[in-house]
């Protein structure tokens, strides 16, 4: 008896130490309106070529814009499957699979060295949790564009406010430079 429990013991805890952790959900869908994704990607300057990713990329609109408009090599990382089939979906049939891409996978896990800008629209206490990984991760000169929400501890170099989307609502956007 004593072995049976020690050993379903053992195998509690292995399984417990091997269990995938929960993605932690940063935010909930709520897409940018086109023209504010348009806005984001000239305010922080993204040019052709350069590397961008969006972090939390919904149904993966700034994504293929940075792509289509603006000759970026694109990636977006996005936790919902749904949202991911749709974008990697729209991604091939605009034949964009060399320079767009979208991620399953958690933003907190993912390594963003490479990328000269990204762009963020989470919340507060979410930038908060990203904020240690970019710190460590993004090299000199790196572009951070974050829709509505500031980073905490950051400098913003640029802050912008649109007054209206043409829907009424209005969107600030901060640019950071790491
Ligand atoms: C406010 S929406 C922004 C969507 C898109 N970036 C845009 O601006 O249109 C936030 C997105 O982040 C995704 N998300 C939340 N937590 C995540 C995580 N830990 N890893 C990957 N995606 C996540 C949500 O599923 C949602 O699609």
């Amino acid at each position: 008896m004593r072995i049976l429990s020690i050993s379903l013991l053992v195998a509690t805890a292995a399984f417990a130490q091997e269990a995938p952790k929960k993605t932690d959900k940063l935010a909930p869908y709520y897409p940018t309106p086109e023209s504010v994704v348009e806005k984001m990607l000239q305010f922080g300057g993204l040019a052709k070529g350069e590397r961008m990713f969006d972090l939390g990329s919904g149904d993966g609109r700034i994504v293929i814009m940075a792509a289509e408009k603006f000759g970026a090599v694109a990636t977006g990382v996005e936790m919902d499957v749904d949202l991911w089939k749709q974008s990697a979906s729209r991604i091939r049939s605009l034949g964009l699979e060399k320079n767009a891409k979208i991620i399953n996978g958690d933003v907190l896990k993912q390594d963003y060295s490479s990328a000269n800008m990204l762009t963020v629209y989470l919340l507060p206490s979410s930038n908060d949790k990203v904020r240690p990984l970019l710190e460590k991760q993004l090299k000199k000169g790196t572009r951070i564009v974050s829709h509505d929400f500031e980073f905490a501890g950051w400098k913003p170099e640029k802050t912008e406010t649109i007054d209206d989307d043409g829907e009424g609502r209005s969107h600030t956007l901060y640019l950071y430079r790491r």
